[in-house]
């Protein structure tokens, strides 16, 4: 259960969120719906600490996200995943590189182990031999799936 309570958030004289509160219960398909510009995406980051908020507090299952330690909030990402609206892969890396970053962040597994789940996820989602492709060789669709 992700509860977030009463978040303020501002960039300069702009009031982006001006006091928003939600439980998000586990289980259930949780929608942000709102027009463009209103503040979805600086909610979201707010969430996984992208943004720091002026004012509130963010709770995942009982324990305060806005009071953990840097180390405890890698943890919980963990648990996270995010889909950015640009995809937000790394130009420079291939797709195998960016598909692997997240593990040679978090796991001790041997690189064998790593390249075995990079060819999982994508067989998964049909991009079998895109491996050493750059995403600017592939399409946004083929960039979304690869995040
Ligand atoms: N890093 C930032 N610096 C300044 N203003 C920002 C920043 N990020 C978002 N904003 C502003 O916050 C408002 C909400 O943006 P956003 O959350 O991206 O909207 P959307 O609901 O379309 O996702 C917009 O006015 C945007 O310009
Ligand atoms: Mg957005």
């Amino acid at each position: 259960m992700i509860e977030f309570k009463d978040l303020r958030k501002s960039f300069g004289d702009k009031v982006v969120l001006d006091g928003v509160s939600h439980v998000m219960e586990t289980g259930k398909t949780n929608l942000i719906i709102g027009t463009s510009g209103s503040g979805k995406t600086v909610l979201q980051k707010c969430l996984v600490g992208l943004f720091e908020p002026d004012e509130g507090e963010i709770i995942y299952d009982g324990v305060s996200f806005t009071d953990m330690t840097e180390d405890d909030r890698k943890l919980l990402r963990q648990q996270i995943g995010m889909l950015f609206q640009g995809s937000a892969l790394f130009d420079s890396m291939t797709v195998e590189d960016n598909i692997k970053f997240p593990l040679d962040m978090f796991t001790n597994d041997s690189n064998s182990q790593k390249i075995k789940r990079v060819n999982e996820v994508l067989e998964r989602v049909n991009l079998k031999d895109a491996n050493k492709k750059f995403p600017a060789e592939i399409s946004g669709g083929m960039k979304n799936a690869s995040v």
